[in-house]
């Protein structure tokens, strides 16, 4: 009998630190489970930092202002200056293109039929402008703006390009070339064609002006360009 009873319980040790190991083997297999949970949450958030704060609209990824420098010049006094204008400013350059290109006829001022004659003396007149559009307008900062004077005032082409963009928040900066005028009112009456848009004041050049003035002129706009 009592080896009967010394069997029995040597049956319920066994069987009793049979059940610990296995319990001990699922832990060990949970806490596994779980390391390998933690790593995996590590790595994903390794490939996915957290979201740095919102960046001011005003720049690009780099925090550099964006300037583009646009124009339009039929004899091309006017792209002279605006290369310079981009080239010291490293800004892109869009050229405003007429889709009909003015000929010398259109651009005879002695004669009251010609096309340019007729185009500014219609307020409605909007030539149209070919090509493609600025790329990427809304990134934009600051418009450096080009045209040639035609009777004191920015050719038509002028205000078709400023009514087909949004220049809300951005800064324009008008700039002319002529044979003597000044840059008299003809940026000032640009200004109700854009919302909400700064208007510096504006700059004439003549058509043999050195890039050393033109450099000068940039530097006394105090712009906050972030270039060196
Ligand atoms: C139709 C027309 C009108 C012009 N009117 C004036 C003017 O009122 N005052 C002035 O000083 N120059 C005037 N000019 C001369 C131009 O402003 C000057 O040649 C300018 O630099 C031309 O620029 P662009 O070569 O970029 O077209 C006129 C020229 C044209 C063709």
């Amino acid at each position: 009998m009592k080896k009967v009873i010394f069997l029995a319980l040597t049956l319920i040790l066994l069987l009793a630190l049979a059940g610990c190991a296995d319990t001990d083997s699922n832990n060990g297999a949970q806490s596994n489970n779980q390391g390998n949970a933690n790593n995996m949450q590590n790595n994903v958030q390794a490939e996915n930092p957290p979201p740095t704060a919102p960046g001011n609209d005003n720049t690009d990824e780099n925090g550099q202002t964006k300037v583009l420098v646009a124009y339009f010049s039929a004899t091309n006094n006017t792209a002279g200056v605006a290369t310079a204008i981009a080239e010291s400013l490293g800004a892109d350059l869009y050229v405003i293109t007429p889709e009909e290109p003015y000929t010398a006829a259109d651009l005879d001022y002695g004669n009251d039929n010609s096309r340019t004659s007729l185009e500014m003396n219609d307020p409605d007149s909007r030539p149209a402008i070919a090509g493609s559009d600025v790329e990427n307008m809304a990134d934009y900062d600051i418009v450096f703006l080009g045209y040639p004077i035609w009777w004191g005032q920015a050719p038509k082409i002028i205000s078709t390009f400023l009514e087909g963009y949004d220049f809300n928040g951005k800064t324009i900066v008008p700039f002319c070339t002529s044979g003597s005028s000044g840059i008299g009112s003809s940026a000032t009456n640009l200004q109700g064609l854009t919302d909400n848009a700064i208007w510096l004041a504006g700059e004439r050049f003549s058509s043999n002006v050195t890039q050393n003035s033109i450099a000068e002129w940039l530097n006394s706009l105090e712009l906050e360009l972030n270039a060196e």
